[in-house]
């Protein structure tokens, strides 16, 4: 039996003090451990699949800082490569050679993208996206699925998944009526849904904007014929298909989500991976569509920090380490160890549960299932997860806090790692 009683004195300082600094003590909600109760632990450092927090304690993070550290954190290839570009100065918000490097890894790779504008965020990349949607096809309505998440925008909060969800508000005050009357919902998986909006909105839909893999209301993956049927749809109805890989680029595949179904949308977002740590976000497409961005087009859009040399470089090293032989098939093996591991052992003591893995990518619910779209996902014992997730946190494994989110692998974790999860996992559960 693991000593459970770990010291987090420090930690709970230190949050308590945050509290009166900042609202609910944090940066962004989901940090705050609101769906999974208790305290959050405070960081201090990240080293590989590691974490160690303000008292010492160490953990197996299974966060990676919300996807981007794919090769495991503070990589000392990303971090030799960083403090060379410090010397060269942190902003230049001017053109460099850097932006045009990571440009051609990104149309390299992703099959949608022909050319690409950087920006900080996947919030900021999907809110341009959206306005270059609507530009392109001159309509202004949009379909969106339930549970998934584009970012914090207006625009997109409706029934947006996690962050919202974990906190059980149905949709945010502030975001004014008219700012969501275009966004048109539709359960995950549900074509005939798709269809009746296109029918019901004829010529007005400027397109659909999904997670091909969603990992913002649990890890669900699109049923088979799904992502082809949304593809052939658009189509037919002069709309734009529009993939949200913020999450899935990079992760699922070195070309997302796009590459591994064969789908290829019209545009994309990026983010997370591509910055390799740092702030980015991207989108990109056609070069037809592409070009209305400002200045080569008329569709207004910049930022101060945009394609800024430190986040370029975090992210040309990222993708160089992912393109090493052998980089996917690995992820693929742990993260499969890894899911079908933990469901075994959910299974085997007692519980619920269902579950899954693309790559680096996973989820486990504490429902019997299948789990085919956000409605599903909320047949969760959440109060069941938040038990989980504190006694793994205990034993030392990081869990996303909250249900509703994927979990994310890494170059870094070891096949040791993946074993002693699943050990202190079933260990867990059997005490539920
Ligand atoms: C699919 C997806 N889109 C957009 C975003 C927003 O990205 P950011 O948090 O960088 O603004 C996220 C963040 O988790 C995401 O998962």
């Amino acid at each position: 039996m693991v000593n459970t009683t770990i010291k987090t004195a420090k930690s709970q300082e230190i949050f308590a003090a945050a509290q009166n600094l900042m609202p609910g003590g944090v940066s962004s909600p989901v940090r705050a451990f609101k769906s999974v109760g208790g305290q959050p632990i405070v960081f201090d450092r990240v080293k590989d699949a590691y974490i160690w927090d303000v008292d010492g304690n160490k953990y197996i993070d299974y966060v990676g800082t919300w996807g981007p550290a794919i090769c495991g954190h503070a990589h000392p290839e990303v971090i030799s490569a960083l403090h060379e570009a410090l010397e060269k100065g942190t902003s230049f918000g001017a053109p460099s050679y850097l932006e045009n490097v990571l440009a051609e890894m990104v149309i390299a790779a992703v099959p949608s993208i022909e050319m690409v504008r950087f920006v900080n965020s996947g919030t900021e990349a999907c809110m341009a996206v959206l306005r270059l949607m609507r530009a392109f096809t001159n309509r202004e309505k949009i379909i969106k699925f339930e549970g998934c998440y584009h970012g914090h925008a207006d625009m997109f909060l409706v029934k947006a998944g996690s962050g919202v969800a974990t906190l059980g508000l149905p949709d945010s005050p502030g975001v004014p009526k008219s700012a969501t009357s275009s966004t048109l919902t539709a359960p995950y998986n549900d074509l005939e849904a798709v269809k009746a909006l296109f029918e019901e909105n004829r010529d007005q839909i400027a397109g659909v904007i999904l997670e091909p893999v969603v990992g913002n209301a649990g890890f669900i993956t699109p049923d088979a014929g799904f992502l082809e049927g949304l593809r052939e749809l658009t189509h037919e109805h002069g709309a734009l298909l529009v993939f949200d890989e913020v999450m899935t680029g990079f992760r699922i595949a070195y070309g997302g989500a796009q590459e591994k179904f064969g789908i290829t949308p019209d545009l994309t977002t990026l983010g997370k991976v591509i910055g390799g740590g740092l702030p980015v976000g991207a989108y990109g497409g056609r070069r037809e569509i592409m070009s209305l961005i400002a200045p080569a087009g008329p569709v207004y859009q910049a930022g101060t920090l945009s394609g800024n040399p430190l986040a370029m470089t975090a992210g040309i090293k990222t993708l160089e380490l992912l393109q090493k032989p052998g980089a996917y098939e690995y992820l693929e093996r742990i993260t499969k160890k890894l899911a079908d591991g933990l469901l075994q052992a959910a299974q085997e003591t007692g519980h619920a549960a269902c579950g899954g893995h693309l790559s680096a990518m996973f989820g486990l619910f504490f429902t019997s299932g299948p789990v085919h779209n956000y409605e599903d996902a909320k047949k969760s014992d959440t109060a069941k997860f938040g038990r989980f997730h504190r006694g793994m946190l205990e034993r030392g494994i990081y869990l996303a806090p909250s249900q509703y989110e994927a979990g994310f692998t890494s170059l870094a974790h070891t096949e040791e790692d993946i074993d002693q999860t699943i050990a202190i996992a079933r260990e867990v559960l059997s005490s539920l």
